[in-house]
């Protein structure tokens, strides 16, 4: 598939790391600009672009950047895009509309008009970067997926399995409140019976 990325730290550095390896042709944007990530391109093979090359011809982009960024995005409605990133008010200063209720999910689609998918939120980049396994490992971590568009959901199913994690069924976008900090699946590598579980008990 054809990935843009926005973010390069981290989780987006793991994702172009990881999804290369797995053939995919990705292209990888920060805040800095292209220049700044020759040597992430160099290390994978992906193209270092500006946010708005990474997303014109992605079939796939994914973000991983502080939420408070998310409104400086280039035009995303109708890409599917993942959504990989987590609400921390510390950090990001208070979003009034999550404040009161919306998932950052949600809030993100309504800011993009992007088909929004979340997913690889609650994993920590070192376990997403080293720790896939094969299908029926019993180490194998789950990774929960919520999204309100059953196809876009599917094609994001699909890669966190070809990254060798189970993907979990975690419902729409407005309950992905479910997946985001603080609550059992977060940050807890659980297995795919405990995090339906823990979905089911946030
Ligand atoms: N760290 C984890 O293990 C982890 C796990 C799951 C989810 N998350 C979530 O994923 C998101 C990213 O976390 P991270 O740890 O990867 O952060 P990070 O290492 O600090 O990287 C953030 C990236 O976002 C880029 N960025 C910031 N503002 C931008 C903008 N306006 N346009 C384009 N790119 C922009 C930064 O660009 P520059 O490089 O140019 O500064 C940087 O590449 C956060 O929401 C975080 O809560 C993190």
């Amino acid at each position: 598939m054809k990935i843009g990325i926005i973010g390069s730290g981290h989780i987006g550095g793991t994702l172009t790391r990881r999804l290369t390896a797995l053939g995919h042709d990705v292209s990888v944007a920060n805040s800095r600009g292209p220049e700044s990530l020759t040597d992430l391109a160099r290390e994978t093979g992906a193209t270092a672009a500006t946010a708005e090359d990474a997303v014109r011809d992605a079939d796939l982009v994914a973000i991983a950047i502080p939420v408070k960024a998310v409104p400086d995005l280039p035009d995303l409605s109708s890409k599917v895009v993942i959504d990989a990133n987590n609400y921390y008010p510390s950090r990001d200063g208070r979003i009034e509309a999550i404040e009161n209720g919306a998932t950052s999910a949600r809030w993100t689609a309504d800011q993009t008009g992007a088909v929004v998918v979340k997913a690889f939120n609650t994993i920590e980049s070192g376990h997403l970067l080293a720790l896939g396994r094969p299908a029926g490992d019993p180490a194998r971590i789950a990774v929960p997926v919520a999204a309100d568009d059953a196809q876009a959901k599917q094609i994001v199913m699909r890669l966190v399995e070809q990254l060798g994690f189970d993907a979990v069924d975690a419902g729409g976008l407005d309950e992905s409140w479910r997946q985001q900090p603080g609550t059992p699946v977060y940050g807890t590598d659980l297995d795919a019976a405990r995090a339906r579980a823990g979905l089911a008990a946030a």
